[in-house]
């Protein structure tokens, strides 16, 4: 196998971090480029000092020509709107992309424009790319152009949830998805929301019902069980540098709660990731890897799962090297163990 190149769009955020990070130690691939609009020629490193001596590679601007010459693969970890663009230069130069914004997640570009409130630039592509949750869609990932890399949160709840809707486990109209997450799932940008005095100390709901992450686990989860759902999601930001804990509320279709835990033990039997645990996972168990742990307990007439992943790692950059390491024809883990 040889070498794959990697290029990074948009380096000096924190998802861009993580995946030079997690790349160092991959031994399949490598950053051989990586942009930034505010810092090119400098050196990635003097950005993020943690990789000082391990990823020795010089920001430039962005050019898809360039990256045609340069990369195998584009990680486009820019925000939503800007990437869609970046992303249609890209595919045009003839370089596959894992996008990390919402921009190709959804499957209907009305839905996208009313939540995101954009017009979207490419939109004849939405809806025709692969959604980057290998757990359901390896087939469409290995031969696309366009990987849509999925939300932190909805990781967390399409895990879980899919499941159990397609074995008719749980009723599809009452899910109730109560999420926390740290920080750095705001991203590297200041904003006073998540500065130091404002988030320490604190936990805070926002976007309550309106967060744009609902149409997304609604969306996959029908995609992948066939069940129309409409889910309630609460955000929550908490004094963590990173890591989400999803606690979901469901109504079982039986009193075996054994059944919930069977369902997942057959359907993640071969995922190297997702682990159906008995105790109760915590954001600790999973921190900076890309494994996800979870977990359900009885209560009254409904089951609560619960449900732990590091928002950068399986939220984001783990699971856009986990989608690289499938497109290229690797095993899904290799440079994630
Ligand atoms: N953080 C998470 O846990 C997480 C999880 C899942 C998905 N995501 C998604 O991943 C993407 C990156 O997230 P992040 O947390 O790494 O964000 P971030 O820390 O804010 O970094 C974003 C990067 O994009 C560049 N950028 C910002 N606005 C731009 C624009 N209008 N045009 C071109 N470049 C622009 C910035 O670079 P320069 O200003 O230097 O050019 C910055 O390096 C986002 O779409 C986010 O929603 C994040």
């Amino acid at each position: 196998m040889k070498n794959i190149r990697v290029g990074i769009i948009g380096a000096t955020g924190y998802t861009a971090l993580e995946v030079a990070r997690l790349l160092q130690g991959h031994g399949n691939a490598s950053v051989v480029t990586a942009t930034s609009r505010a810092h090119a020629g400098e050196a990635l490193s003097t950005v993020h000092p943690s990789l000082s001596g391990r990823c020795d590679v010089t920001i430039e601007t962005f050019s898809a020509e360039r990256f045609s010459e340069k990369c195998d693969i584009a990680m486009c970890c820019l925000p939503h709107g800007a990437s869609a663009e970046t992303v249609q230069q890209l595919v045009q130069h003839g370089v596959r992309v894992i996008d990390f914004s919402a921009d190709f997640r959804l499957s209907d570009v009305d839905i996208y424009q009313h939540w995101y409130e954009v017009q979207h630039p490419w939109p004849e592509r939405v809806g025709s790319t692969a959604y980057g949750m290998p757990e359901f869609f390896a087939d469409e990932i290995r031969t696309a152009d366009i990987v849509a890399n999925p939300g932190c949160y909805p990781t967390s709840a399409i895990l879980p949830l899919a499941p159990l809707l397609e074995a008719g486990l749980i009723e599809a109209d009452d899910i109730i998805i109560d999420s926390k997450s740290g920080v750095s799932g705001a991203g590297r940008g200041a904003k006073v929301a998540t500065l130091y005095c404002e988030t320490n100390e604190a936990i805070s709901a926002y976007a309550v019902g309106c967060h744009r992450h609902q149409p997304e686990i609604d969306d996959i989860v029908q995609r992948v069980s066939g069940k129309s759902i409409q889910c309630l999601f609460t955000p929550h930001l908490t004094p963590m540098d990173r890591g989400i804990l999803s606690t979901i509320y469901v109504r079982p279709t039986s009193d075996k709660l054994e059944e919930i835990m069977q369902c997942w033990q057959e359907k993640f039997n071969h995922s190297a990731f997702v682990h159906p645990v008995s105790h109760l996972p915590s954001t600790k168990h999973v921190a900076g890897t890309n494994h996800v742990q979870m977990t359900a307990r009885a209560a009254g007439s409904r089951a609560i799962l619960v449900c732990a992943i590091d928002n950068l790692a399986k939220g984001a950059s783990g699971a856009a090297v986990q989608n690289m390491n499938v497109m290229f024809g690797l095993e899904q883990n290799t440079g994630l163990i």
